[in-house]
């Protein structure tokens, strides 16, 4: 029997990239999921590789009737939940000066707000000796000067999660985060343009999306970028390790001993 906290998930993000991951990390070990996001399609395209183990509650995340109560729905379909993985978030990489209003709102809303009052509906819902756990980001703890936004609500979502941890243990629900260096996934190739650059020809777009790519992989002391896969084996780990609460567990190849 695998452990409590990774029986029955919901994981937020589970169409795509890390997410997904978990997902079929999940599964594969004989878990029940059920993966949430905007995209329909992309759920589904999980849903129907895994008949009668996952299901799909597609939602916007940023809207707060789609959140309300998404917790105790996803319980319904898997009669109970002991695990909860919120890998649903969104990146704008733009200097100060340049900080658009929507991306600023939408980057809070599902990277930080979105996570808290899920984290909430979770300390009910899960059963006890259940976790949750958070996808932040090395960028937490470690800004670069495009992501302001982005770094301050990851910030803030590992004190979020302490809280969550804190209040949960009376009920042994536990909650941790993990903190990925650059995983390959679309968030990463979509090629981050100057304020104001104009649109790129396909063949521009592709040469600066592979030199990017390279240059992200070159932060990265042990010489490549993380996998989903990387990722997803940890959140496992932590969803059913019953000794973990509070912790962040770095996923960095190395990122974070560079000066
Ligand atoms: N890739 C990296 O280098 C990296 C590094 C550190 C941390 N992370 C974090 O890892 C998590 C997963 O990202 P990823 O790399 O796997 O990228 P991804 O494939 O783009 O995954 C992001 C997921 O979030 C969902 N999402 C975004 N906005 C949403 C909204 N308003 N409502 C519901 N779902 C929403 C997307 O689905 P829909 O578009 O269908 O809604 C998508 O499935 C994110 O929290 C990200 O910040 C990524």
């Amino acid at each position: 029997m695998s452990e409590v906290g990774t029986r029955k998930v919901l994981v937020t993000g589970g169409g795509t990239g890390i997410g997904r991951a978990v997902a079929e990390a999940l599964l594969r070990a004989g878990g029940q999921v059920v993966v949430s996001g905007r995209r329909v399609e992309v759920l589904e395209s999980l849903t129907t590789a895994w008949p009668g183990q996952a299901f799909a509650l597609p939602c916007d995340l940023a809207s707060l009737e789609a959140r309300e109560g998404l917790l105790r729905r996803a319980a319904g379909l898997l009669g109970g939940l002991d695990g909860f993985v919120h890998s649903a978030g969104q990146v704008v990489h733009q200097p100060p000066g340049h900080i658009g209003e929507d991306a600023l709102r939408a980057q809070l809303e599902v990277n930080l707000i979105a996570p808290l009052r899920l984290g909430e509906q979770a300390l009910e819902v899960l059963e006890p000796g259940g976790a949750q756990v958070f996808i932040a980001s090395t960028l937490a703890t470690r800004p670069v000067v495009t992501s302001a936004v982005y770094s301050a609500a990851k910030a803030g979502l590992l004190q979020v999660m302490k809280v969550l941890a804190l209040v949960g243990a009376a009920r042994g629900v536990r909650a941790s985060a993990v903190l990925p260096g650059v995983v390959e996934t679309d968030m990463v190739r979509e090629v981050r343009l100057a304020p104001g650059a104009g649109p790129l020809s396909e063949p521009e777009y592709a040469r600066r999306q592979e030199a990017q790519l390279a240059g992200l992989r070159a932060l990265h002391p042990l010489g490549r970028l993380g996998r989903p896969e990387d990722v997803a084996e940890a959140v496992r780990y932590l969803l059913g390790a019953s000794w973990i609460s509070g912790s962040e567990l770095v996923l960095d190849g190395g990122l974070l001993l560079r000066e």
